[in-house]
């Protein structure tokens, strides 16, 4: 059944109180709900049927204004109760009995190890009790929790703790209230015999706020992190934003099965542990930053969310967009601006363009769904959050930060859409932006093709810039888009050249937005001596695919001498990208690989040039990755792409072996001698240091075995310790491999986070066989499908990293991943669901996997009774 934003309704009853008691048992819980309703004067007269929602509920007894009702006064099915009010206010009391202990589907009030815990949205809460579960319905809380006393003695929900009390049979009960309104997607509830470590935060009012993130025992040690993330989350946002803390406590709790990464509810957010837990012997230098990047976004939901929420979910980029926005400028100020741009443009030119070009394409705001959850979207999330930036850009920080103002202080307490964000935003700048509303309207990826015309007589520089947009489902047509190209122009000597607009009196910097709105359009820059050579798209301006001609010589030189550091990087990537091609072709021909000795000397003078930043070092030898290859492939060739890479990677490794050993040997000299930190510095030279070993190892030389088997052995931290288990895994060296990989399951066995880790490795392994490593390791102990966490490391390793051996030709990948999804569908259709992404992108493919990819998906809908998530996808995907 599909859903249509044109349907839109405002909900006839509202609930002003939601009064909740929860008695939680170790094989049924009760829900006890008061709901204080009333007829919503906003949605015309009469007093029509009320709807409640509820799935998967056993009502046990339902009362209106004390009067309790029989079966013949309401109606049930599977998802709604429905019954006449007579009155227009009144109390309806219900009660329910759950069963949160073989909740396996992850929604709703579910157990995660000992622990209750829950996950509302988007509409997990009518599996807790019969309810107005939209997220324009809302309410203040007063929530009871009660359980035994030995299992359960943290007992939490939102707000603040208001009373609590003991009974005489080990029982204990405590009660919070959450003063702020809110939709029923934020409550959230958790019991367990849990561990916290606390802290305070002085707002900038003054208020003190305490700060608690709780975790089980075991884990207690891997707080500080977090926690000094989310101190620096909340001072960031009250400087950047002015947004300040609402409540007198602010909880995180993390917990082992999760679906996603993070949810924002109110004051009790609730973590996958893996986005909240981490220590440098245990976590990565990658999984520090990703959970200071949670911890931060969890925390600006408070305000992009929780005080100002949506209307409805077909406006949830109004909140993830801006959040996900929001964040990445936490930790772009925090970290590598450069870097933190690299990092999250090549995720989004592999994963979004992908989803983009692919059968559940969808605008930043969806016009119709079957199942919100498939909705929680690289589209909705990351090009949302490009949309953003573009706003930003478009307008300034000055005005943007005006803007954000008058939204929070115009909303607070509202649920809203994005025509109301762009509303304020407009309001604030008086910058008209109806046609840039488009991004939010129409799906796919636009082109952007640039040409340059030079008249060396008038001395001016012309560009010519043409958009198109592919079709994708449902919109064959596309208008224009506003497009905002940062751009500057360097002259022979690599000098930035002062840009004047024909028709400008004087110019304007060095650099400069011109705003891109029609198909086709040009714009002449004046007093040009010399033809220029232009860089374009400047910390990817846009959310758009740039054609320019450049030369590979250009693109050397852009790689020296761009002033913009993320358009330095860009350069070689372009580079990277026209060379591999290159050998994509003569392994197509069955020529001999022969590289083009310009990539070698581009990054030659990158590791020689000791003043260049570490990070940046390590992110220019990395070369594109395959799915990025196979992304700008029409038809993606995964073994020649994969030869073509390996080859470049071992010529890399057998020209510039000796500045790569230097390199590699002082990186890991500091790393010996300097006691771990997860500072900028730190992680830039572990990243340069790792990823010289992954080239060196190409050499296979004895002496570099003996420096990886050092490393592994001696690393004091993670990074370093996975970094060097990955490059034996990697390697043809079966026995160090053998023992390092039982050394490391050996020490960590106990620790799930690692032994994720441990799996993603192996799973990603592009050697022969993968698929049998892979189906061996499903029978590990520390492996089950119920953990969404082991899911992804080994099943989802597999199908998106690695290349070759999911797409091998007799098809067993495919089937593999089908079998698990059709296992999960009945288990878990959120993670079933996510994880048959890679199966929908079959027609990037030849016609044999074409045909085999196609067959999977349609076993998959033949295989009985499907999710909706699940039905959602696979029939989009056959269509
Ligand atoms: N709002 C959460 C976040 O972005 C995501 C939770 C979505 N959960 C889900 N099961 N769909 O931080
Ligand atoms: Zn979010």
């Amino acid at each position: 059944k599909t859903v249509y934003l044109k349907d839109y309704r405002a909900p006839d009853y509202l609930i002003d109180e939601t009064h909740l008691t929860f008695e939680l048992f170790e094989d049924h819980t009760l829900v006890h709900a008061q709901l204080v309703m009333r007829r919503n004067p906003q949605a015309g007269s009469g007093l029509p049927p009320l709807v409640l929602d509820g799935q998967q509920l056993e009502l046990l007894s339902l009362a209106v204004d004390d009067v309790p009702l029989g079966e013949g006064d309401y109606q049930q099915d599977d998802s709604h109760l429905t019954l006449q009010p007579t009155r227009s206010e009144f109390v309806i009391d219900s009660s329910v009995r759950i069963h949160p202990e073989s909740n396996t589907a992850l929604e709703g009030l579910y157990k995660s190890g000992g622990m209750f815990c829950t996950q509302c949205e988007a509409e997990g809460f009518r599996k807790i009790t019969f309810y107005l579960d939209r997220p324009d319905v809302m309410s203040k809380f007063t929530t009871t929790v009660s359980a035994a006393q030995r299992d359960y003695p943290v007992l939490l929900s939102n707000g603040n703790p208001i009373a609590s009390g003991h009974e005489e049979d080990g029982r204990h009960w405590a009660t919070w209230q959450d003063p702020f309104r809110k939709p029923a997607y934020l409550f959230a509830l958790v019991a367990g015999d849990l561990w916290c470590i606390e802290d305070s935060f002085r707002t900038m009012s003054g208020r003190d706020v305490a700060l608690r993130i709780y975790v089980e025992p075991e884990n207690i040690g891997k707080l500080q992190h977090g926690m000094d993330s989310l101190k620096k989350s909340m001072k960031w946002d009250e400087e950047v934003y002015g947004r300040e803390y609402d409540l007198d406590i602010f909880m995180i709790v993390a917990v082992n099965d999760f679906n996603m990464g993070a949810m924002e509810n109110k004051g009790l957010n609730i973590f996958n542990s893996s986005c909240v837990l981490a220590h440098p012997e245990t976590a990565t230098d990658a999984a520090h930053q990703r959970v200071e990047a949670v911890v931060a976004h969890e925390y600006f939901h408070n305000w992009s969310g929780n005080r100002v929420t949506c209307r409805d979910w077909f406006q949830l980029s109004l909140k993830e967009g801006f959040t996900v926005f929001r964040d990445a400028e936490f930790s772009a100020d925090m970290n590598s601006r450069t870097v933190k741009r690299i990092e999250d443009v090549a995720f989004l030119r592999t994963q979004q363009f992908a989803e983009d070009a692919g059968p559940m394409a969808h605008p930043v705001r969806p016009d119709a769904y079957m199942e919100i959850s498939n909705f929680y979207t690289l589209t909705i999330y990351e090009k949302g959050a490009e949309v953003l930036r573009m706003i930003h850009t478009l307008l300034g920080a000055e005005a943007f930060r005006q803007g954000s103002d008058l939204y929070f202080d115009r909303h607070d307490g509202q649920a809203v859409t994005c025509d109301d964000f762009i509303q304020a935003m407009e309001d604030a700048s008086g910058v008209d932006l109806g046609q840039f509303k488009r991004w939010y309207t129409q799906s796919g990826t636009p082109r952007l093709v640039v040409e340059e015309a030079y008249d060396p007589v008038a001395h001016t520089y012309s560009l010519t810039f043409r958009q198109s947009c592919p079709p994708t489902p449902g919109q064959e047509h596309k208008q224009p888009f506003v497009i905002p190209v940062a751009m500057g122009l360097l002259d022979a000597h690599g000098h930035e050249l002062p840009l004047r607009l024909a028709g400008e009196a004087v110019a304007d910097g060095t650099s400069r937005v011109l705003a891109v709105t029609e198909a086709e359009q040009h714009f002449t820059f004046v007093d040009v001596a010399h033809k220029p050579l232009p860089s374009l798209l400047r910390g990817f301006s846009a959310p758009v695919k740039l054609s320019f001609p450049y030369s590979r010589d250009q693109l050397m030189f852009l790689m020296q001498h761009d002033s913009d550091g993320f358009n330095r990087w860009e350069a070689g990537q372009q580079l990277s990208v026209q060379v591999l091609q290159e050998l994509v072709d003569q392994q197509q021909r069955d020529e001999a690989l022969s590289l083009d000795p310009r990539l070698i000397a581009a990054l030659r003078s990158v590791l020689a040039d000791e003043s260049l930043d570490a990070a940046m070092v390590a992110e220019m030898l990395s070369l594109p990755a395959e799915a990025y290859l196979a992304e700008l492939s029409e038809v993606a060739d995964v073994d020649a792409i994969h030869a073509a890479r390996e080859f470049a990677r071992a010529q890399i490794c057998a020209e510039l072996f000796d500045l790569l050993w230097a390199r590699y040997q002082a990186c890991r000299e500091q790393s010996r001698s300097t006691p771990y930190a997860a500072d900028a510095a730190q992680i830039a030279r572990r990243s340069l240091q790792n990823i010289a070993l992954s080239y060196l190892a190409l050499a296979g030389s004895d002496e570099v075995v003996d420096v990886c088997e050092e490393q592994f052995e001696h690393a004091d931290n993670m990074t370093e310790r996975l970094a060097a288990m990955a490059v034996l895994v990697n390697s043809p060296f079966e026995s160090e491999k053998a023992t390092a990989l039982a050394k490391f399951a050996d020490y960590f066995k106990d620790d799930a986070l690692v032994m994720d880790q441990w799996f993603s490795v192996q799973a990603g392994s592009p050697l022969p066989g993968g698929l049998e490593r892979v189906e061996a390791l499903m029978h590990h102990p520390a492996f089950t499908l119920k953990n969404p966490n082991k899911v992804r490391a080994l099943i989802g390793a597999f199908a998106n990293q690695n290349h070759v051996n999911f797409h091998r030709l007799d098809g067993a990948g495919y089937r593999f991943l089908a079998d698990q999804v059709i296992a999960l569908n009945a288990l878990n259709p959120q993670i079933a669901s996510r994880l048959l992404t890679p199966l929908t992108r079959w027609r990037k493919f030849d016609s044999a996997r074409q045909a085999l990819m196609r067959g999977e998906l349609e076993r998959i809908l033949a295989s009985g009774e499907l999710s909706s998530d699940v039905f959602e996808v696979v029939s989009k995907s056959l269509v």
